[in-house]
Order: C-alpha cells, then sequence, then structure tokens
C-alpha cells in the first residue's frame, strides 16, 4: 500500500517548470540547499543561457538573511526574544559571574574550566603576550595619524610571520585539521599567542600614536587589567588599574567576546576554509570587523552624538534618518528585533563608569536620541532597538580612550570568538570544505573581441573610470 502522506521531516517541492516533485529531509529545522540541485530544467524560450537551468536550481541570498553556513556548539541568539547565550550559558550570567578570560574558556573549549585548568590556561595566555622587539619598528613605519584599526589588522598579519611552524603553507595542509595530539596542541599554542598578543599588538598601535615608549606587558595583573598598564603606565612604581574601571571593560571584553556568525566571524571562517593560518583568518576578520555597519559602530556612535552637538538637534537628526540621509548609529541588528541583551548590560556599565569618571558632556543628548527613536513609529515598525554600541563608545570615551580605538576594542575580544569558530571549523566531523558560494551571472552574454579603433564608447557614471583632481 503506497503511504499518501509523506514524512513530516520532509519538505515536498514541486518544480512547476517539469512537474518533477522532490523530497527534501528537514533537519535540525534546516534544508540542505544542494538538494535544489537536483530540480533542473530545459532553457525556457527567452531564458538566459547564463542562468544554467540545466545544471540545477540555485539558491539565492544576498546578504546570507537565511543560509545556515555550518552547524555551531557556540553561541545562541534568539532575536525575537532578546536572548544570547555562550555554551548555553545566558549572557547576562556569565557578565556577572565570570571573566573574560573564563569566558574565553568557555567559549573556545566548551565548558567552564575547573580551578586549575584556568590556571594554566590564564598562565599560558598571559605568557604569551611578550611580543619580539623587532615590532617596535613595524608599529613606527605607520604614518603618525594611522587609524589603529589599519595597525591591528595589519598587526595579525604580521605576527603569523614569526611562526612558520603554524602556516600550513610550510608543514602541510592537514596542519589544523588532524585533530590529534600533537595537531592540537600546535593550534592551542597559537590561540594562547593570538589572545595573549591581542592586547599587546593594540596597546603597541596606541602607544606609537601618543608617542610613548612601548611596554612590556606586566606580571601578576588579570588579562584586561594587563591590557589598561599596557597602555596606561607612564613609569608609576606600583601601577595598578583603576578596579571599577579594569572590571567595567573586562566585561565589556566578555559582552563582545562572541556573537556567533556575524560578519567578522563568518570573513574568518570564509578566509579560514581555504586552510591558511590563523594570523591571516584574524587578521581578516579584524578587517571586517572595521567597517561602520558593524564593530566601526561605536566610533561612529560618537561622531554621530557630536554632529548632532545637544538634546534640541535631536528631532532634526531623527528626521534626516528617516529620509534616508543619515543613519542612526548603534541601532538595529540583523538578528535582535527587539532588544540586544548586551545594551542593557552595557547601560549599567556606563552608570558605574560615570560615577568613577563623571558624566560623558555627550550623554544628555545620547539619552534624548534613545528616548525619541524608541517611541519613533520609523524605529518601532522597523523593530530598530539600541545595539550594544550605542552606550559602549561613551564608557570608552569617558575611560579616555581616543574615538578612532574603539573598534580595537571591540576587536580585541572578539579575537576569542573568532578562534571559537576558527577551532570549530578545522575540527568539524568530515573536515573542512573551501567556503565557494554561487553567484548569479547578469551580465552580457557571450561577444567577440573589437578591435580598438572599431569600438563605440560607452559613456556615463560607473560605465567608465572616474576622473580625479591631482594636487600637489
Ligand atoms: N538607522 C536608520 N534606519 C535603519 C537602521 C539605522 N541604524 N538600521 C536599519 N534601518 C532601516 C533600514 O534602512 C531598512 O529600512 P527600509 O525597510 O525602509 O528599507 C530597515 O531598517 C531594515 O534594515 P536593514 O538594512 O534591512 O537591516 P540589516 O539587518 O541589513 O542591517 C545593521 C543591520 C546593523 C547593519 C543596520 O541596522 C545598521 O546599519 N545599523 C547601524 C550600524 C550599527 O549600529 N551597527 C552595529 C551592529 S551591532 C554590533 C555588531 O554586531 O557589530
Amino acid at each position: 500500500m503506497v503511504n499518501a502522506q509523506p514524512p513530516k521531516n520532509m519538505l515536498t517541492v514541486r518544480d512547476n517548470r517539469t512537474g518533477k516533485v522532490v523530497d527534501i529531509p528537514i533537519q535540525d529545522n534546516s534544508i540542505p540547499a544542494t538538494a535544489f540541485k537536483v530540480l533542473k530544467a530545459p532553457r525556457a524560450e527567452g531564458e538566459r543561457e547564463e542562468n544554467e537551468t540545466e545544471k540545477g536550481l540555485r539558491i539565492a541570498d544576498k546578504g546570507f538573511l537565511n543560509t545556515a553556513v555550518i552547524r555551531s556548539e557556540i553561541t545562541f541568539i534568539d532575536g525575537d526574544a532578546g536572548v544570547l547565550r555562550y555554551r548555553g550559558f545566558p549572557i547576562e550570567q556569565l557578565a556577572t559571574k565570570s571573566s573574560h578570560l573564563e569566558t574565553a574558556y568557555l567559549l573556545i573549549y566548551g565548558s567552564l574550566p575547573t580551578a586549575s585548568q584556568y590556571k594554566v590556561w590564564q598562565d599560558e595566555v598571559l605568557h604569551h603576550g611578550v611580543m619580539h622587539s623587532d615590532a617596535e619598528q613595524f608599529f613606527k613605519s605607520f604614518r603618525y595619524d594611522a587609524h589603529p584599526m589599519a595597525m591591528l589588522t595589519s598587526a595579525f598579519a604580521y605576527l603569523g610571520s614569526y611562526y612558520s611552524e603554524a602556516n600550513p603553507s610550510l608543514q602541510g595542509q592537514k596542519l589544523f585539521t588532524k585533530g590529534d595530539p600533537e595537531s592540537l596542541a600546535v593550534m592551542d599554542k597559537q590561540i594562547y599567542r593570538l589572545i595573549g598578543k591581542a592586547t599587546t599588538l593594540a596597546a603597541m598601535a596606541y602607544r606609537v600614536r601618543q608617542g610613548r615608549n612601548f611596554v612590556t606587558p606586566p606580571t601578576g595583573l588579570s588579562y584586561t587589567g594587563s591590557f589598561l598598564y599596557q597602555m596606561d603606565h607612564l613609569g608609576e612604581e606600583n601601577y595598578k588599574p583603576h578596579p571599577v574601571l579594569e572590571k567595567a571593560l573586562d566585561v565589556l571584553f566578555l559582552l563582545h567576546a562572541d556573537h556567533e556568525l556575524n560578519a567578522s566571524a563568518t570573513t574568518v571562517l570564509q578566509t579560514g576554509s581555504s586552510l591558511v593560518d590563523p594570523y591571516s583568518a584574524i587578521a581578516a576578520g579584524c578587517a571586517s570587523l572595521y567597517g561602520p555597519l558593524h564593530g566601526g559602530a561605536n566610533e561612529a556612535v560618537i561622531r554621530m552624538l557630536i554632529s548632532i552637538g545637544k538634546p534640541e538637534n535631536v528631532p532634526g537628526f531623527l528626521e534626516a534618518v528617516k529620509r534616508k540621509d543619515k543613519v542612526l548609529s548603534g541601532f538595529g541588528h540583523r538578528v535582535y528585533k527587539t532588544s540586544d541583551p548586551r545594551s542593557f548590560i552595557v547601560r549599567q556599565i556606563a552608570d558605574e563608569v560615570f560615577r568613577v569618571t563623571g558624566k560623558d558632556e555627550l550623554l544628555e543628548t545620547a539619552m534624548a536620541l534613545h528616548h525619541e527613536a524608541m517611541k519613533d513609529d520609523y524605529f518601532v515598525k522597523r523593530k530598530l532597538a539600541p545595539n550594544v554600541d550605542f552606550w559602549s563608545g561613551l564608557i570608552y570615551r569617558a575611560m579616555g580612550f581616543p574615538l578612532d580605538f574603539f573598534p580595537v576594542l571591540f576587536a580585541v575580544p572578539r579575537v576569542v570568538g573568532w578562534l571559537a569558530h576558527w577551532r570549530q571549523m578545522m575540527l568539524q566531523e568530515g573536515g573542512v570544505k573551501i567556503w565557494r558560494p554561487r553567484q548569479i551571472y547578469v551580465g552580457p552574454g557571450k561577444r567577440d573581441y573589437v578591435a580598438v579603433d572599431e569600438r563605440v564608447a560607452e559613456e556615463g557614471p560607473r560605465l567608465t573610470p572616474s576622473p580625479v583632481v591631482h594636487s600637489g
């Protein structure tokens, strides 16, 4: 007897071009995009040959709006409920009870460390903070006004040049994918180095612009305390970072440590999928984070607040946003559609920091902007709420970090998340598949080369190179 009811865990798809029906298995509420490749059709009249209908149906997803590219055990976000969990632990619990370095262990290895595991981990990470003295020349080679993210991005790639033993191009492409103890040891050593040196590289990018001598990472301080020392130390005998500011920065680091497959983590995996060394992959992630839609938003928020100037100018600014002339930086998120749980914690930290540093003069404008936007139909309808970047910049400003250093304060802790995803992918079942998306080709069909004196000029903006004005 034929079972008329198809199984429940199947998606039944009918291709009306051919009448072909396929059952596609649903696993974990997802379907494999490759299952659609069996839906082939003869080219219809007028259909472009480049659509390649005979080769199977393609899935179009500009901007990865609904495409899952990996199975992951690291971070879970429920964007409608405003939930964020690292390895199952709610972010609110970790922010109050854990530290950035303990959470880093959790994100990378999957469980909270015991006291002895944590000691080994902390020792390894802090032990790997020291940079070769050659690096001083590297930082000094930048222009006096170089953006610190340009320096940090380059510095991660530069760092890789020290470790030929960690380069699959030199040691064999299975260096990080074997999963045996020897391979894991090489991998974990690079993890200690990258997390340990991220603060050192960031502090060097800061100090070179201030004209300060570089300092060796101290002993006896926490990860975040060591970072503040490396930034701030000017020869004091018993330098100790302010405990409230150290704690605040540590929680901010923890909140920024991972956020599943955002643009930069995806970039790290995309780059890492070619089996390049982890330093190059992290440099690529850092470059992606720099953009104002991602980690550069904390800097963009402050520039926006400065341009608004005072609370009275907020309504005019919001009108410009609604006309799409401007963007309200620090608002909106691809995944969160009610609230970003990190933003509430950041808001509380802001108050703690302001009690020490005094209030930032832009706070009133920020609060007016927040207040007006949250009740405005434009933002309500589009479910736009403050994200982690809306308040964090005000804290960094109050703590005295330069404005263009803010994305660095996002990148340093995010190295942890990038490495967690990279390690997971290297060790995933079935090995690493190179990430090679498809495209929908809409360019010219086949045409023949035209000799130069027979060509008709194409004119117009975008169709020809733009003229530039030369100075000097
Ligand atoms: N200001 C004004 N309008 C906005 C904003 C904003 N910040 N964000 C989204 N919109 C509008 C957008 O124009 C669109 O309107 P319409 O439907 O009329 O075309 C609608 O809301 C939907 O937005 P979208 O562009 O489809 O959303 P997306 O998921 O592609 O982009 C985003 C997400 C974060 C890039 C975007 O919200 C944005 O540009 N925000 C400002 C930059 C920012 O704060 N980034 C930090 C993100 S959180 C930290 C991190 O992960 O890096």
